[in-house]
């Protein structure tokens, strides 16, 4: 089986910040509620011009570049997202066409905030059996088109971007070591996009209780797997939803502040487009370095949750 790592990375976000000051003349709330409940500063908004297949093109000729790879190499796509620009045709359509690619396979992943690690998980082994040599996948959410802004405790939470990997095979000692995947649909009620309205719908004291189990339950089972103790993992990039949630894993893995991202702090809940949002930010400060153990672990609507344990570098 060959190793499976990540090559090249991008991301996109709109030029548009709201602060929480912003939020307090649209709706009734303020920043020291945002900030003391979820640690949120500040979100990008995507304006009526720039949806998620655009953001999903934008990171995807960016991790494109930063692979070195030309679009051609790519074999198949796979967009995480649960605000495609229509029900059909998928997003990933949309890139490969724009990005210029060949005739290959390409569809979008429906796993809401844990989507980006399922895609993950689904590329792997079309890369591990030789079946397919370089993937591109990609997280991307206009989340915000499905906010009720009369609705305070939702519309306060999430914010637009999008992030892209390229899978490939990479050295033995290196790439992904392991995955852990999970969902349990009784609990589908608790956060979902209304099918008539098209807007979001969150029982945000249970998405909480579930996120603090669930997350810290996922990712040490992932470490578990791959034969490695919490001690091993050098960072911690979990779905950016809220710092109290992100906090919590943190402490189980032990881990100092300066080994989890915090990436929610000026980008909101981004949904799918978290994770490789929060990880592109961590690699261009330097904090994650070739030949260190990382944990990606998502959880989200359905319900679901998703980690990958892997060795950083090519
Ligand atoms: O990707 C997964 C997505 N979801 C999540 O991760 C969400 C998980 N849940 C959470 O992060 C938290 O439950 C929230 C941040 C959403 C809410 O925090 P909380 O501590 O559970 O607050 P609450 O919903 O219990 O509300 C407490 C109070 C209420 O007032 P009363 O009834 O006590 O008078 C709310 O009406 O805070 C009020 N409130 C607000 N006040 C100002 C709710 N939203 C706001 C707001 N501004 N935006």
């Amino acid at each position: 089986m060959k190793r499976v790592g990540i090559i090249g990375i991008g991301t996109y976000v709109p030029d548009t910040i709201v602060t929480n000051i912003d939020l307090e003349s649209k709706i009734d709330t303020n920043d020291e509620w945002i900030r003391s409940r979820t640690g949120i500063e500040e979100r990008r908004i995507a304006g009526d011009d720039i949806d998620t297949s655009h953001m999903a093109i934008q990171a995807a000729k960016r991790a494109l570049e930063n692979s070195g790879l030309a679009a051609s190499a790519i074999d198949m796509i796979l967009v995480a997202t649960a605000t495609a620009d229509r029900p059909f045709p998928s997003v990933a359509c949309m890139v490969q066409e724009a990005i210029g690619a060949n005739n290959i396979p390409a569809m979008d992943v429906s796993a809401a905030c844990s989507g980006f690690i399922y895609a993950m998980a689904t590329a792997k082994p079309f890369i591990e059996t030789g079946t397919y040599q370089n993937i591109l996948v990609i997280g991307s959410e206009k989340f915000t088109k499905t906010l009720d802004w009369e609705d305070r405790t939702t519309c306060v939470l999430f914010g637009d971007g999008a992030g892209a990997v390229i899978l490939s095979e990479v050295s033995a000692d290196k790439g992904i070591l392991s995955v852990d995947l999970g969902s349990d649909g009784s609990g589908g009620d608790h956060l979902y996009i209304d099918g008539e309205t098209g807007k979001i719908k969150m029982n945000g004291r249970e998405v909480y209780k579930f996120a603090v189990r669930q997350m810290p339950e996922s990712s040490l089972h992932a470490v578990d797997k791959a034969g490695l103790k919490k001690e091993d993992v050098d960072f911690l990039i979990p779905h950016q939803a809220n710092v109290r949630i992100i906090d919590a894993a943190r402490e189980r893995f032990g881990l100092s502040k300066d080994k989890v991202s915090t990436a929610v702090i000026k980008h909101g809940n981004t949904s799918a487009a978290s994770i490789p949002l929060a990880l592109f930010e961590e690699l261009e400060k330097g904090l994650i370095q070739d030949g260190d153990v990382i944990v990606l672990v998502g959880f989200g609507g359905g319900l679901t949750w998703g980690s990958v344990c892997m060795k950083w570098g090519k």
